[in-house]
């Protein structure tokens, strides 16, 4: 019989211990009885440039509109003495406006421009900063002084740049911050008496992600690489579809020099009247070069999608508003080119873009979406040209098609049946849906055709009806995601979306990375995707409960996985009932007299509203503590509303 206290090891864990004693509730993992793969792009990430995701937010750029190129040219500047915009001789052809600084002809006049940055310019003490900017001086030498400006309106930090060419120079100074400043400004003013043209006027935090130049808030990718994503898809989401086709995500115009990558309108700028951002707009300085990278340096596969030539379809009723079938010859071309541009050999054209861009190895793309969240015939017959071209040119490429914008329904009936005709690799299902969906679609994937195309979860996200990142939500999404994994045999890829949100920038929510300025703020439900993100396994176990798999009897969800890797053995367990429930895990399998520590790592909280936010960030995390395992019988107590992960390595 066992020695109670010998199993004992934390008092976190004393509801945790062995015994041959028979119950009531017996989950039995079969621990022999190795299934399906688990792929390792499982769990990853969908990024979108909405609620301020990119310029604003994970772009580390601090200054908006830094080329004048925003339709009302000095938005986002503030211009005092004489200042002049112009785009005679312009150094960069997609982004021609620039501006002349003239001497205000007064000793105790000036001018310059400040500019207020997304939601203020946010000043870190003890911070470097990097500011440059492209300038002339066309009458000999002139000067620029910058300054960083705090809430007050006082200058705190002062640098003075010399402008010694007549030709157009890239200037570059480096400025720590003496202060911290949530809500401040850059103050440029002219320091001489000849004039100064400037252009792509730039701020960013040297110490951004990887030590990029053109780079990553740091926090905010940390983040991302912390889920150990297996996927990164990109660039969303509506924005590749566009308000309209000339808006559409166009993947070559955020290629090459940064200062020539021309300014797109964010697409979610007018989108919702209540949270309207006429400021709204997309710089690509965060474009598939940096996406690509950024995948690579967190060890996730790229997952571009791109536009199949349909605009936003909730926003254009009209046929014209999208390209006709027999014109789709120019979208399907940078289809092909965006494969080449990410693989290619360094003599393609693409290929060598790549290259001259400082990434001349491939970053071995093997997935593309083709369209996002599309419906209706004029999808199956625009992606059909596209399947054609890339399975001819690439037969590898592994192609995402899309069943619209809903979980279930009229429209996604029809488009799944048409994804398997085009024989797509995967379909990219989406799903924001209540707590009720959530707990009700435990197993949504049991029954799915296990030969046709497989499962991308590619926008899911529980929405309360408060639209909080509370914690019933992410519990929510703890228990439906037990049935991603136990069908992981046909479900290849899940993302969580919208990925990031500005706390004064959102349009939408819930969220899984809330940020301000100079702070960012894990939601709950982003520590359910880190859970399921650093403990995929590597294959599927059946785990049953009087014969059946657990998806929401007594409100419990349950799946295990085998990490072959490593030999640990790892249950996931949410119940989402009122009451705490005593269980028994059955490691069917295991010697009666093994031996093993394992970990139990608990999500748990009473208030089922409350959040993690920026002044309280930890108000619900995992709490791990350990354990031991003799014999194959575990006892646990689940608490009610709690989700648990126990993990056994023999
Ligand atoms: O994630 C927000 C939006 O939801 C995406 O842009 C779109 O694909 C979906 O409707």
């Amino acid at each position: 019989m066992l020695n109670l206290k010998q199993s004992i090891i934390t008092g976190a864990a004393l509801s945790l211990f062995i015994t041959a004693a028979a119950q009531n509730k017996e989950l039995t993992i079969q621990t022999k009885k190795i299934g399906a793969p688990i792929q390792p792009t499982m769990y990853g990430l969908f990024f979108e440039d909405i609620n301020y995701a990119a310029d604003g937010g994970l772009y580390a750029e601090m200054i908006k509109n830094r080329s004048f190129e925003f339709p009302q040219n000095f938005m986002g500047w503030n211009t005092f003495g004489n200042v002049e915009l112009t785009t005679q001789n312009a150094p960069f052809e997609k982004n021609p406006h620039y501006v002349r600084l003239t001497s205000a002809n007064h000793g105790h006049k000036a001018t310059g421009l400040e500019n207020e940055g997304f939601f203020g310019v946010a000043y870190k003490k003890g911070e470097d900063y990097r500011f440059s900017v492209w300038a002339k001086s066309d009458k000999g030498e002139s000067r620029i002084k910058v300054e960083f400006i705090n809430q007050n309106n006082d200058p705190f930090e002062k640098q003075e740049i010399k402008i010694d060419s007549k030709e157009w120079k890239k200037y570059e100074v480096v400025i720590k911050s003496s202060q911290t400043v949530a809500k401040g400004k850059l103050r440029i003013f002219l320091d001489s008496k000849n004039g100064v043209d400037l252009e792509h006027i730039s701020l960013f935090p040297v110490d951004t992600y990887k030590g990029e130049v053109n780079g990553l808030r740091k926090d905010l990718a940390q983040a991302l690489e912390d889920i150990n994503p297996g996927v990164f898809r990109f660039p969303g989401g509506c924005i590749v579809e566009g308000t309209d086709l000339e808006t559409r995500y166009d993947w070559k115009k955020s290629v090459g020099p940064v200062e020539n990558r021309p300014l797109n309108e964010n697409r979610w700028n007018y989108t919702f009247q209540h949270r309207m951002y006429p400021d709204y707009f997309q710089s690509y300085g965060l474009g598939f070069y940096e996406y690509f990278l950024l995948s690579e340096q967190m060890g996730a596969e790229p997952l571009p999608i791109v536009s199949c030539g349909l605009a936003c379809q909730f926003q254009n009723d009209d046929a014209s508003a999208h390209v006709a079938v027999c014109d789709l010859d120019g979208y399907i071309q940078d289809a092909l080119d965006l494969i080449e541009f990410a693989n290619g050999d360094t003599t393609t054209t693409w290929g060598k873009l790549r290259a001259d861009m400082g990434h001349p190895a491939s970053f071995n793309l093997k997935y593309i979406g083709v369209g996002n969240e599309q419906w209706g015939s004029e999808y199956p017959e625009r992606l059909e040209p596209f399947v054609k071209a890339i399975r001819s040119k690439y037969p590898k490429m592994q192609i995402i098609g899309s069943s619209g914008p809903n979980s279930e329904g009229k429209e996604f009936d029809y488009l799944w049946p048409e994804m398997k005709k085009l024989k797509v690799d995967l379909v990219d299902e989406h799903f924001y849906r209540s707590e009720e969906w959530f707990l009700n679609q435990g197993a949504r994937y049991d029954k799915y055709d296990r030969k046709g195309p497989k499962v991308f979860a590619g926008e899911y996200a529980c929405h309360p009806k408060n639209r909080k990142n509370n914690f019933m939500s992410a519990l929510s999404e703890a228990a439906f995601m037990t049935g991603l994994e136990r069908n992981a045999d046909i479900v290849h890829m899940a993302t969580y979306a919208p990925l990031f949100a500005h706390v004064e920038g959102w349009q939408w929510r819930p969220d899984m990375i809330w940020f301000d300025n100079l702070n960012s703020v894990k939601s709950i439900n982003y520590y359910v995707q880190q859970m399921y993100g650093h403990n995929p396994g590597t294959n599927v176990l059946p785990l049953t409960m009087d014969g059946k798999s657990v998806s929401g009897q007594d409100g419990l969800f349950a799946s295990a996985v085998l990490d072959k890797n490593t030999k640990t053995y790892i249950v996931k367990v949410a119940n989402t009932s009122d009451k705490a429930q005593n269980l028994v895990l059955n490691f069917n399998g295991f010697a009666k007299n093994a031996s093993a520590k394992g970990t139990k790592t608990v999500l748990i909280s009473e208030n089922l509203d409350v959040e993690n936010t920026l002044d309280n960030p930890n108000a619900v995390i995992p709490v791990e503590s350990s354990f031991s395992v003799s014999g194959n019988k575990v006892e646990v107590e689940l608490p009610a509303k709690s989700f648990t992960m126990y993990k056994v390595t023999l």
